[in-house]
C-alpha cells in the first residue's frame, strides 16, 4: 500500500494542495486561486475564509486527480505566506481581512516599538529590526486605528496556523513562522515574554508553538466531512513559506544557499548557529530543521516585478502567447535574449512595493533609469530582470559580507525556469547556479515535514535528500565582467533617489 504526504501551501496567489508518495514522487498537484485587495495604497489584505475554501476545493481535486483513496493519505503539513495577521474574536470568527506580508501601512508603528524597546534589542532578541511587512506592528496599527476590532480579539494567528484552525480546532504554530512576527526570540526558539510585556500583546492570544517537523494536531470531524480526508489525520506544525521552500529545494546543511523569484526574491542561507547581521539588513529566523536557523534577505517585488511589466505592458505578448500556446513570460524572455547585457545602460529599479532587503523604506518606488530613444520593450524587459537579479545580488553580498561562502546557489520559483535568467544570475552573484527536480515549492517542503512528522523520513535532512537532487548547473560567463560594472551603478542608484522617493510619497499623500 502506498501511504501519500499532503502539502498545503497558503500563497499569495492561491492555495496549493500538493501529495506525493513516501518516495517523494508528486501524485497531484492543485491551486485554486483567491483575490487580493488593495484598499489602500501600500496596503494588501485578503479574506481568510477565502484561504479555507480554496484549500478544501484544492485537496478535493487533489485527491480526486491523484485517484488516491483519502484512507492512504497519511499525513498533511502547512505552509504560507508569513508575517500576515488573522485577528479572531472569543467564537473563532475573523474580524477583519488579513493583513498580508507586503502591505506596508505601519511604517509608524515599526519606528514605534524600536523607540519604545530600542533598535538593539528588538534585532538581539528577534534577530531583525521589525519591519512594515510583520505581525506586531500590524496588531499595533490595528490598536490605534481599529479599536473597536482590537477589543474584541481573543485570537491572533499566522495564515497557514488559521487554516491549520479551521482543519483542527487548534491554535497551534512553528519556530519558523513565529520568527516572522516581532515577537519571538529566534535564539531561544520561544516567544519573547520581554516583547510581549513590553507591546502590551496578551500572552493568551498567542498560539503554542513547537518545532516543524511535530505532529502536533489532528484533522476534525468537520473539516474531515469538507475535503474528503480521514478524520484524525494528523497535521503536522509545518513552516513559513521560506524555510519550507528551502527544505523543498535541499537547503538542509550548515552554509547552504538559495535564491527564489517567486512574487518576491528571497536570498536565503541555512545556518548551525543564531548568527545575527550587526547590521540588520540580512534577517535571522528559526530554520524548519530543529536546531538550525537560517538568515535571509527578502525583496519584495522579484518576480512579481516581472509580473507588472507582463500584466501592464505586454498585453501583446499575452495574445501572442495565447495563439502560440505558450506563457506569455516565454515571449517577453525571447525578445529580452536579443538584449545585450546592461541593456545599453538602462537600469530598473524593483522597488514597486517598498522595499525591505537591503533598502528597510516603504517609500522606495520602482524606476527605469538611462531611457534612450534606442530602448524598446525588450530593453525594458531585460532591464526589469536585471534589476532584480542586481537586488538579489544586494542579499548575496550581505550574506558574503556574514562570512558564508557563496559560491554556489540553488535556485527555485518561477523565474528559476528561465535559463536567461539562471545564467543572469550566475554572472551577477559570480557562483555556480544549480536548480533541482522539485517545482513544487513550498509545498514539497511542507509534504516532507508532513512524512518526518510521522515518521516516514528519519528527520528533516534525511527527507530532503532522499528526494532532492541537482539537475542543472551554469557558471559564471563572458557577461561576468559587464555585470560587474553595471551592479556598481545600480548600486549608487537607491541612495541617490532615496530623499525623492519620500518627497514622492508625501506629494500623493501614500
Ligand atoms: C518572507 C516574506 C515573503 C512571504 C511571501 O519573509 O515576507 O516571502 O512569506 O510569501
Amino acid at each position: 500500500m502506498t501511504t501519500y504526504l499532503l502539502g498545503i501551501d497558503i500563497g499569495t496567489g492561491g492555495s496549493k494542495a500538493l501529495l506525493i508518495d513516501e518516495q517523494g514522487n508528486v501524485a497531484a498537484n492543485v491551486t485554486t486561486e483567491y483575490p487580493l485587495s488593495t484598499p489602500k495604497p501600500l496596503w494588501s489584505e485578503q479574506s481568510p475564509q477565502d484561504w479555507y475554501n480554496a484549500t478544501v476545493a484544492s485537496i478535493r481535486k487533489a485527491l480526486d486527480q491523484a485517484e488516491v483513496d483519502p484512507k492512504h493519505v497519511a499525513a498533511i503539513g502547512l505552509t504560507g505566506q508569513m508575517h500576515g495577521l488573522v485577528l479572531l474574536d472569543a467564537k473563532g470568527e475573523v474580524l477583519r481581512p488579513a493583513i498580508l506580508w507586503n502591505d506596508q501601512r505601519t511604517a509608524a508603528q515599526c519606528d514605534e516599538i524600536h523607540d519604545r524597546i530600542g533598535a538593539d534589542t528588538v534585532l538581539r532578541i528577534t534577530g531583525k529590526p521589525a519591519s512594515t511587512g510583520f505581525t506586531a506592528p500590524k496588531i499595533l496599527w490595528v490598536k490605534q486605528h481599529e479599536p473597536d476590532i482590537y477589543e474584541r480579539i481573543a485570537k491572533i494567528l499566522l495564515p497557514k496556523d488559521y487554516i491549520r484552525f479551521r482543519l483542527t480546532g487548534e491554535f497551534l504554530s512553528d519556530v519558523t513562522d513565529a520568527s516572522g512576527t516581532s515577537l519571538f526570540d529566534v535564539a531561544a526558539r520561544q516567544w519573547s515574554d520581554e516583547l510581549i510585556d513590553a507591546l502590551e500583546v496578551p500572552r493568551h492570544w498567542l498560539a503554542h508553538v513547537t518545532e516543524s517537523p511535530v505532529a502536533s494536531a489532528k484533522l476534525s470531524g468537520e473539516a474531515a466531512t469538507a475535503t474528503g480526508l480521514l478524520q484524525d489525520t494528523p497535521v503536522i506544525a509545518g513552516a513559513g513559506d521560506q524555510a519550507a521552500e528551502a527544505i523543498g529545494c535541499g537547503i538542509v546543511d550548515d552554509g547552504a544557499v538559495s535564491v527564489t523569484i517567486g512574487t518576491s526574491g528571497v536570498t536565503f542561507a541555512a545556518t548551525a548557529e543564531c548568527e545575527l547581521d550587526r547590521n540588520g539588513k540580512l534577517h535571522a529566523y528559526c530554520h524548519a530543521v530543529p536546531g538550525m536557523w537560517h538568515v535571509m534577505g527578502v525583496m519584495l517585488s522579484g518576480g512579481g516585478s516581472l509580473r507588472w511589466f507582463r500584466d501592464k505592458l505586454g498585453g501583446e505578448e499575452m495574445m501572442q502567447a495565447a495563439v502560440r500556446e505558450i506563457d506569455a513570460y516565454e515571449v517577453l524572455i525571447e525578445g529580452a535574449s536579443e538584449v545585450r547585457p546592461g541593456c545599453e545602460g538602462l537600469f530598473f529599479l524593483p522597488y514597486l512595493t517598498g522595499e525591505r532587503t537591503p533598502h528597510a523604506d516603504p517609500n522606495a518606488r520602482g524606476a527605469f533609469i538611462g531611457l534612450t530613444l534606442r530602448h524598446n520593450k525588450w530593453h525594458m524587459t531585460r532591464a526589469v530582470m536585471e534589476g532584480v537579479t542586481f537586488g538579489l545580488m544586494d542579499s548575496i553580498q550581505l550574506v558574503r559580507d556574514m562570512g558564508f561562502d557563496v559560491s554556489k546557489v540553488r535556485v527555485s520559483g518561477g523565474g528559476a525556469r528561465s535559463e536567461l535568467w539562471r545564467q543572469m544570475m550566475a554572472d551577477v552573484f559570480n557562483a555556480e547556479v544549480a536548480t533541482v527536480n522539485i517545482t513544487q515549492g513550498a509545498a514539497y517542503g511542507a509534504a516532507l515535514l508532513a512524512g518526518v512528522g510521522i515518521r516516514v523520513f528519519e528527520n528533516v535532512q534525511q527527507a530532503a535528500k532522499s528526494t532532492v537532487r541537482e539537475t542543472d548547473s551554469l557558471r559564471p560567463g563572458v557577461d561576468a565582467a559587464v555585470y560587474g560594472r553595471y551592479y556598481e551603478r545600480y548600486r549608487a542608484l537607491y541612495p541617490a533617489l532615496a530623499a525623492q522617493f519620500s518627497a514622492i510619497a508625501s506629494l500623493d499623500g501614500t
